[in-house]
């Protein structure tokens, strides 16, 4: 029996990639600009076929590089923060979201609330006091643990009672009264249960929750409901024969359960707003290194020049990310390898026993789903150094949106003369 292959798992921007490699060291990312645009256009126009007022963020922690925001940003979306640098990012580039944080200091509820572009979602009820201390704002929403999770893996559960983040179910009422007691006057109310969910009938369930608690307000205490923001999650294939999120069922299904449960608790329809990050970002990014070492031991171990300092994603959940060999055809001669990195850590290690091309010294690899949650969550183990970002623009041009970090990078910030 044949598999069926995901085109948008294995697309790859093959020449692009190739002259990038001619012109700028490995590794590196590379981003297609005209597949990010093509994706926030389809998020967003998709849930405007059943929400006229959809209102899109883009979560900035899946990619943080301005050029990519700017682009997506153009595409009329907003920001979902949640740090001060990503508050302060989105303020420079003229932008303006809803932050939420988590275990949030007073001095950052400061700075974001300086920033003067964000409202805030709020993690817990117990942040209200140090609210009052630097300034009731008119609107508030806070994030709900409605006890419902799912999620690519276990540790992409969010929700639920292991979950460090949201207002318990019981809390919520409490919450919204102690806000408005203390002079909020708009609302808002918002969950993120999940990551990478591919389950198109999760959505609306998350939704019909939310309005489920939100009626539950109303009736105690009477507020409506600004906006409902279902959060992020929505899920990509990592593995070719994976079917996509089919996203026109999930703005259905949460049209639908919009119509029922409004009529039901007598709400004010919210304004739907969504958060998503992969979902933009991850399939319009590639990582690319070049093999420099073919090792013939217990098994055939590959090592390129990208580590998990790059894309730690392997590494912290055993994440899959489909790997393509740069211009041989997938359908040539293939042996069992390990994909390995350059870092003193066993986990290092991109594939472990798969089946690719054979390839050389010298051969460039491509790690695909690399646009999103992947330069973004990189570190510096090993004093390993960051990694440049190249954007093929519209045209086709290759530019860097961020260049290589240096060894005097990474000594910047100590006292070395
Ligand atoms: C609050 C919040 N919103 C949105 C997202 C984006 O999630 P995703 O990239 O899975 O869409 C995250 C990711 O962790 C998050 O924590």
């Amino acid at each position: 029996m044949s598999t069926r292959i995901n085109p948008r798992v294995v697309y790859l921007p093959t020449h692009a990639i190739q002259r990038a490699a001619r012109r700028f060291p490995t590794p590196f990312f590379i981003y297609e600009e005209s597949r990010i645009r093509a994706n926030c256009k389809r998020f967003r126009n998709t849930f405007r076929r059943y929400f006229p007022n959809f209102a899109p963020l883009f979560a900035v922690k899946a990619n943080t590089n301005p050029e990519i925001l700017r682009i997506i940003f153009s595409e009329g979306f907003g920001a979902d923060a949640s740090s001060e640098a990503e508050a302060w990012i989105t303020r420079r580039l003229g932008a303006t979201g809803m932050y939420t944080g988590n275990y949030t200091t007073a001095d950052e509820f400061r700075f974001v609330l300086n920033t003067g572009c964000f409202r805030l979602n709020l993690d817990d009820a117990s942040m209200l006091p140090a609210l009052r201390k630097i300034g009731v704002p008119e609107f508030l929403s806070f994030r709900i643990n409605p006890g419902i999770s799912q999620g690519g893996m276990k540790s992409l559960y969010l929700a639920g009672p292991d979950a460090k983040f949201g207002v318990p179910t019981r809390d919520v009422v409490a919450a919204y009264w102690e806000a408005r007691a203390l002079g909020v006057r708009r609302f808002g109310i918002h969950a993120m249960t999940g990551s990478n969910v591919l389950d198109e009938r999760y959505f609306a369930a998350v939704a019909a929750k939310l309005l489920e608690i939100a009626g539950k307000v109303k009736k105690a205490i009477g507020i409506d409901f600004e906006c409902l923001n279902v959060g992020g999650g929505f899920g990509v294939p990592y593995r070719p024969e994976q079917p996509s999120l089919d996203l026109d069922r999930v703005a259905q299904g949460i049209r639908r359960v919009f119509d029922r449960q409004c009529k039901r608790y007598n709400l004010r329809e919210p304004v739907l707003m969504a958060e998503p990050g992969r979902w933009i970002m991850a399939d319009a990014g590639w990582l690319v290194g070049r093999v420099h070492v073919v090792k013939h031991s217990s098994k055939t171990f590959v090592g390129i020049d990208a580590g998990m300092n790059d894309l730690p994603r392997p590494a912290i959940y055993g994440a899959y990310h489909y790997i393509a060999v740069v211009g041989k055809p997938p359908r040539g001669r293939k042996e069992l390898v390990n994909v390995v990195g350059r870092l003193c850590e066993n986990n290092d290690q991109f594939a472990r026993d798969r089946r690719l091309p054979v390839v050389a010294v010298g051969d460039l690899m491509a790690i695909h789903n690399a646009g999103a949650h992947a330069y973004a969550m990189g570190h510096n183990y090993n004093n390993r150094l960051r990694s440049a970002e190249v954007l093929i623009t519209r045209t086709g041009a290759l530019k860097i949106i961020r260049r290589a970090e240096t060894i005097r990078d990474l000594f910047r910030t100590t006292n070395l003369a």
